[in-house]
């Protein structure tokens, strides 16, 4: 897992001197984050799940108990969708299909409704807190569904992911003898990956949950290391001092299709976890760096003319691989000799050499980029990489001085929403509404 940062040194950052010249707050912010660990209420519980393998065996005997299973729905939003899909799209091996309901747009969900067969269905229904309209909506119209369809046996095609104690999925999992799995009270959804919310899914594509969590505890080593050697701090330093050079926009852009939904996890994660009004303290200080999603190479033809020659105003960062799990050679063909500088390479070949290729043109135009490398694509590398991308961002959160594990943000959007759908106790919320022209 090797940063490259020297693109990163030639446009105003050199690492080395920036790590000494930061050395005291990148310490404080890794002793402050292990210490704080032990505290529930610190919401810093992804570092120990993926220590629990008896969650994990738990998870894999169900996944053998219902080896009926053809296609598995899950029904989840933000931090209880974006860490399953990103991990099926790099892994996922199949037999089982998985769907993804996060958005209560009518057409797609009919849609899925008309295709599935219930008796082959599985629905995982994953909401830490019971109550987030969109999930529960699709749960309350997959329930009814299945129950139409199979009678009482409906029970045995529902699985529960949430709290073990708070919101009413646990209470309802309970008393109608549902299969219920545990999101730790300690452990916010952006950060779920690697418990069940991200592990019971992926059990039924075939990934290999065990060096994913593998890969994971391994970050979280390299997180407890001394500055030279801590690679999230790291990253997290350059993150942090390309925000304080006015660097507004943090880029993520794998050279990989099967990581196409990396991006959109890490920008929830970075997105949710990083812009915040106040600090610590409850000062203002309007934290953050907006993220955005690029694939390379496909977004070579797209935003890197953007990237190149529009505002100097983002740090980009590339993942590439350094070995394919499979190579294609490009043939050569007759009559297409403008082509034969092709001829005999390999895809992977040309993947790297665009990935290359991109980060020094960027870097030739003053555009700032480092890029991660991979071994390559499999659990291992995949669990690390997660994991190190929640240190960045609990580093991050250190060095801005803020709460990176709430959402004080999207509060008050739920709230006229429960108001605009006429839900008990919204009513002068409905009213104030109203006199402002939302109805
Ligand atoms: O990261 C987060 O905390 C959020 O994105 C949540 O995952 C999202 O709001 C869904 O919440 P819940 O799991 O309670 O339904």
């Amino acid at each position: 897992h090797n940063l490259h940062p020297e693109r990163v040194g030639e446009y105003g950052f050199d690492l080395g001197a920036a790590l000494g010249d930061h050395a005291h707050q990148l310490q404080a912010a890794r002793d402050a984050l292990w210490s704080r660990k032990a505290d529930p209420a610190e919401f810093l519980g992804w570092i120990d799940v993926p220590e629990d393998t008896e969650t994990l065996r738990e998870i894999l005997r169900y996944r053998e108990a219902n080896d009926w299973v053809e296609e598995l729905v899950v029904l989840g939003i933000g931090g209880s969708a974006l860490g399953a899909q990103a991990v099926n799209a790099a892994l996922g091996r199949g037999p089982v299909r998985l769907h993804f309901v996060d958005n209560v747009e009518p057409e797609p969900i009919a849609q899925l409704l008309r295709t599935l067969e219930p008796g082959k269905t599985l629905v995982n229904v994953i909401s830490k807190s019971g109550s987030t309209a969109e999930t529960m909506a699709a749960f309350l119209a997959f329930r009814k569904w299945l129950e139409d369809a199979l009678g009482d046996a409906w029970k045995k095609h529902v699985v529960v992911t949430t709290d073990p104690a708070k919101g009413i999925l646990r209470p309802y999992a309970k008393s109608e003898g549902l299969a219920a799995f545990d999101i730790p009270p300690a452990v916010g959804g952006r950060f779920s990956v690697t418990c069940p919310v991200g592990t019971l899914p992926s059990a039924f594509v075939g990934v290999d949950l065990e060096n994913l969590l593998a890969g994971a505890r391994k970050a979280n080593h390299t997180a407890r290391d001394a500055l030279e050697q801590n690679l999230p701090a790291q990253t997290a330093l350059i993150q942090y001092l390309a925000a304080a050079q006015g660097l507004n926009i943090t880029v993520f852009m794998p050279y990989s299709t099967r990581l196409r939904f990396l991006p959109d996890w890490f920008v929830q994660l970075h997105d949710e976890s990083l812009g915040k009004m106040l600090d610590r303290q409850g000062r203002e200080v309007r934290s953050g760096t907006t993220a955005v999603r690029a694939i390379g190479t496909t977004d070579q033809h797209a935003q890197v003319q953007l990237f190149r020659e529009g505002p100097h105003d983002k740090l980009i960062t590339l993942v590439r691989l350094e070995h394919p799990s499979e190579d294609l050679e490009i043939p050569a063909v007759k009559g297409l000799e403008g082509l034969d500088y092709l001829f005999g390479k390999s895809f992977f070949h040309l993947l790297t050499a665009e990935a290359k290729a991109t980060a020094h043109a960027l870097a030739k135009a003053g555009q700032p980029n480092y890029t991660i490398l991979l071994e390559k694509l499999d659990a291992y590398h995949l669990g690390w990489l997660l994991q190190h991308l929640m240190w960045q961002t609990a580093f991050l959160g250190e060095l801005w001085n803020i709460n990176a594990f709430d959402q004080p943000g999207v509060e008050l959007g739920k709230e006229y929403t429960y108001a605009l759908m006429g839900r008990k106790g919204y009513e002068k919320l409905a009213a104030e509404l109203k006199s402002e022209g939302v109805e």
